[in-house]
This record gives C-alpha cells, structure tokens and sequence, in this order.
C-alpha cells in the first residue's frame, strides 16, 4: 500500500514512518523536519496538488498543532491546523476516492464520568485543543465515508518531549516532583500505538476506534511507576489537586478511553505497565 503520512517528524508520525516503511511505500509530510516532503495541512491547494501527485491509497494524518496551551490562548489558529487542516484533508481525499485516518484524542470528551469512554460516547471538549480534535472528526466524518478516526491519550515516545522524559529529568536534576492526582487517563506507547494503526489500515473496518494501552492511571500513579522502574524509587512526589496546578488549559479530569471496537477486531494493546517498562528498558534504565 502507498501511505502519505501527516506529521511525519513528530513522535507518533516518525513512529508509524518507521513501522510502516517495512511493508509499505511511505511518503512522509510535515511542516518542517527531516521528511520526504513539506506539506503545510492548512494551505488546500498544497493538499490538493500532493494526494493528486501522490495518488497513496491512504492518507494517515497524524499533523497537528499539539500544544494544549497554545491551543487554549490561540483557538483559532488550533481550529486553523487542527480543524481546518483536516477538513482539507478529507476533502481532497473524498474527491480522489482516497480512505483517510485521523488520530485524535481523548480531550474530545468533557471528563465528566467515572468510567472509561467507549466510542459511542458523545465528544463534549471543554478547552481549545479538544475543541479543535473534535472539529476534525466531524469535517473527515461528514466528508469522506471511508474514514478511519483513532482517539488515543497521554503518549510517550522516544526523543523527548513529553511527560515520562519530564519526570525522569527532574528526578535526575533532583528538582522537586509535585504531580496531580485527579486527572485520569491511559498512558499510551507511540511504538505500541503505530503498530495497533498498522494493524487497522489492513482491515478495512472504517469507523471510530479508541486505541489506547490497557488500563488506567493517574498522572501521578503514571509518574510513581516510571520512577519506580527507572531506580529512582526513592524520590518522593507530592501529590496535588487538578487547581494547584494552574495552566491555560484544563484538561478533562477523567478521560480515560476503553478500547472496545479494536478489541473486537483482535486489535488490543498490552498494559500501560508492561509498555512503559520497555521504553524504560529500550532508554537504558532499569530498577
Ligand atoms: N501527545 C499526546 O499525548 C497525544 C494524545 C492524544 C492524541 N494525540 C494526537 O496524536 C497525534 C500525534 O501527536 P504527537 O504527540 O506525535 O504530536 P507532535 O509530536 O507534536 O507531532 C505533530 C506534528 O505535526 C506537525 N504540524 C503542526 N502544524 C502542522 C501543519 N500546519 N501542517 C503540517 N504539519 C503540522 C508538527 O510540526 P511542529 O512541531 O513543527 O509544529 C509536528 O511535527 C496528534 O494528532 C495529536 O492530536 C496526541
């Protein structure tokens, strides 16, 4: 299969480049970045011009603007790259026939609940960045039939950037860790994730799927097992509410998702645990 994928230098993007290159004809696209390409998703024409050139039998767009805080002080410009960019997407696919999948997240829903998100759970977003996801899955919903739309939740990726490198630099640093309690969710490999995606786009099955690694945590059991794993298990962390952790954008407190359509495809992803203990490994820590 011929793939352009989205967002190609990012964590989950580079991490499906490379697991798909294997198996597929890759054309890799983003804004800046080591890629086969620069495409900017909010310019129509230049989508336009490259699926056309391109002719891939699946566009897989993982592009976005993924800075929740920048999202909440600039809605507009989140709703420019993360809602339009995908509608010029699903457009140009649409015309060309073309089967699109989006990844979004679980900051569609509003958090409100007590138990895992199924798919068939009605989106609510509460803040700039899930406004803008959801905006995106209505345009590729409405617009092109084939489509597949893969929420997923607090990633962690080789290279940085993100909250299990956070953690272990303070440890590191001995800066002192606070880290909330009340915000539930799954933590979530971008290897394991890209591996569940490239199981999906051999299947045909379009619709909306909740990928995710097994089982829930909060951001502070999520931070206490990385510590755990990675021989610092003597640094303390204080545990604090949701509001004593001030930003401009408030993510929905329980937005953990149950992965029930994959599961029943025999699409599952194995435990957060197991996951973070391989990155760990695979970083060169061990307890
Ligand atoms: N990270 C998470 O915890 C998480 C959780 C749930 C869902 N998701 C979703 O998963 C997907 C991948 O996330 P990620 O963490 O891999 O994000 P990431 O590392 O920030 O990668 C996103 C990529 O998209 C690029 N991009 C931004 N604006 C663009 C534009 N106008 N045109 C083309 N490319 C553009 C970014 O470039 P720049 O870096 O140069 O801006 C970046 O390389 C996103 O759709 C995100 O919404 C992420």
């Amino acid at each position: 299969m011929k793939v352009v994928i989205t967002g190609a230098a990012g964590k989950l993007g580079s991490a499906i480049c490379r697991q798909l290159r294997e198996s597929h004809e890759i054309v890799g696209v983003d804004v800046l970045g080591e890629v086969d390409l620069v495409l900017d998703v909010t310019e129509y024409e230049s989508c336009r011009l490259l699926l056309k050139r391109a002719k891939p039998d699946l566009v897989l767009h993982t592009a976005a603007w993924t800075d929740v805080n920048g999202c909440a002080l600039d809605p507009a410009r989140a709703l420019r790259i993360n809602g339009q960019g995908t509608s010029n997407l699903a457009a140009v696919s649409a015309q060309l026939g073309i089967p699109m999948l989006y990844v979004s997240t679980n900051e569609v829903f509003d958090g409100k609940t007590s138990r895992p998100y199924s798919e068939y759970d009605r989106p609510n977003p509460i803040n700039g960045y899930g406004y803008s996801k959801w905006y995106g899955e209505r345009a590729l919903g409405q617009i092109n039939p084939q489509h597949y739309i893969v929420r997923t939740a607090w990633l962690f990726a080789h290279g940085g950037g993100n909250f299990v490198q956070a953690i272990l630099d303070a440890a590191a640093a001995e800066t002192p860790l606070r880290v909330v309690i009340n915000e539930v969710a799954n933590p979530t490999y971008t290897e394991d994730l890209a591996a569940a995606i490239a199981q999906l786009i051999e299947t045909e099955r379009f619709g909306i799927y909740h990928l995710v690694n097994e089982g829930i945590a909060s951001r502070w059991q999520f931070a206490r097992f990385v510590l755990d794993q990675a021989g610092y298990g003597e640094t303390g962390i204080e545990r604090i509410s949701r509001h004593q952790w001030q930003r401009p954008s408030l993510p929905p407190e329980y937005s953990a998702l149950a992965n029930l359509a994959g599961a029943n495809i025999g699409i599952r992803l194995r435990p957060w645990q197991a996951s973070v203990s391989a990155f760990l490994q695979s970083e060169g820590y061990s307890s």
